[in-house]
């Protein structure tokens, strides 16, 4: 990977009286239909992140098109994943006025965005009503670029996506670079691989081991400890040959597996992996369990944290997750959050203002740590020549 200083950010761009199209990742989660059938946004924490980027492109006088996905319709147009409880947000926040556009493509559009004066935000109807936007089809890409001059991303969630507006968009528009979400990302994230604080260690929960077996494998060779909870747990118990208690979610034999492959890597790297000793009925970690991870972690100067480490939507199961949240609140350490449902436990915590990043990515972050690359990211430190190269067929 390039360093991200080879990125432009949006404030080395020629953007004003510019038409940007600027890809966001407003996929939120929605609640409704209420009962006018409308949806509104229930967390708006991606929108928010958005924010400086937009206002930045706002006060320089550029026209502003906003692109994003949500949910995935496979191609279909779902009006129950229609952005426009994001364009309602958008505007609330904003404090203007934010046209939504009925598609994303076609003449209609374009005249639309021909007509933006200095200022003016227009968004997007979901990418994803079309099949071509996640094949990363070249004339839709081409259909999409025609709306703008200037390319912006600060879909960050999406990054590890290589579809038409996270990648094929930014082929066709050389006047490129990234938000300020972008920016702060990376600023958090990069050091993880490249020049962590040490001691670091990792905390990982959720369900699936296999979903983060890359991203553990890459970790291994960075930490210096992981503690593992959550239901990822059980297949490392099993993997031990210890018993799941009855009626908790039982891991499948592939979970098993990837656990039993990392005890044994970790083993050889004499790399200590903790795992919960005694369990609240099998939803969360137990009181002895809380403490053993609090001592582990307290000489730490880094952390990075991803899934929760119990079923903290219900009261009776968040204690492990929200104690364990407070006690690294007061550690003198960088700590970053990875992954939509951690960053939502850490804010029912209550502590998340003593948190240094809560990463807006899910996917995207775990394969970010990975230390491969994000396409919707390494498109944008790519020169001209290296882009020929890469889209030569083989
Ligand atoms: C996310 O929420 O992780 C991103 O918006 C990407 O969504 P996807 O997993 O549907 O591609």
């Amino acid at each position: 990977m390039a360093s991200p200083s080879s990125i432009k950010s949006i404030r080395d761009l020629e953007i004003s009286g510019k038409t940007v199209f600027m890809r966001v990742d407003f996929n939120v989660p929605l609640s409704g239909p209420d009962s006018s059938g409308e949806y509104h946004v229930e967390d708006d924490n991606r929108i928010r992140e958005a924010l400086p980027t937009i206002k930045y492109a706002i006060e320089k006088g550029a026209k502003i098109i906003l692109a994003s996905h949500l949910g995935r319709p496979d191609g279909q147009r779902k009006p129950e994943l229609s952005l426009s409880p994001c364009a309602h947000k958008l505007a609330e926040m904003l404090g203007q006025e934010v046209t939504l556009a009925d598609d994303c493509v076609g003449e209609g559009i374009e005249l639309m965005a021909k007509s933006l004066k200095n200022g003016q935000v227009l968004l997007l109807e979901n990418l994803r009503f079309h099949a071509e936007e996640e094949e990363n089809d070249p004339g839709f890409a081409a259909k999409l670029a025609r709306l703008g001059q200037v390319y912006v991303t600060d879909a960050f969630g999406t990054a590890h996506r290589k579809h038409a507006s996270t990648y094929g968009v930014p082929v066709l528009l050389q006047n490129r670079g990234m938000g300020f979400l972008i920016e702060k990302e990376l600023k958090y994230l990069d050091p993880l691989l490249t020049e962590p604080k040490k001691p670091f260690y990792a905390i990982l929960g959720g369900a699936k081991v296999t979903d983060k077996i890359k991203t553990i494998e890459s970790l291994m060779r960075k930490v210096d400890g992981i503690l593992i909870g959550g239901a990822m747990g059980h297949a490392f118990w099993m993997a031990e040959g210890q018993t799941v208690p009855s009626g908790a979610k039982q891991p499948k034999p592939a979970d098993v597996e990837a656990a039993k492959a990392i005890l044994r890597d970790a083993r050889k790297r004499e790399l200590p992996i903790l795992l919960p000793s005694d369990t609240n009925q099998g939803f969360d970690i137990g009181p002895e369990t809380i403490k053993k991870f609090g001592q582990f972690v307290s000489n730490a100067k880094t952390l990075f944290w991803n899934g929760p480490l119990g079923w903290f939507e219900k009261p009776e199961y968040a204690t492990g997750t929200f104690e364990l949240a407070k006690t690294i609140a007061e550690l003198k350490a960088v700590k970053v959050i990875g992954g939509g449902d951690t960053v939502s436990a850490i804010k029912a915590s209550g502590v998340a203002e003593n948190y240094d990043h809560l990463s807006t990515g899910g996917g995207a972050v775990l394969e970010y740590l990975e230390g491969k690359g994000l396409p919707g990211i390494e498109i944008l430190k790519m020169t001209t020549r290296q882009q020929a190269t890469e889209q030569k067929p083989l």
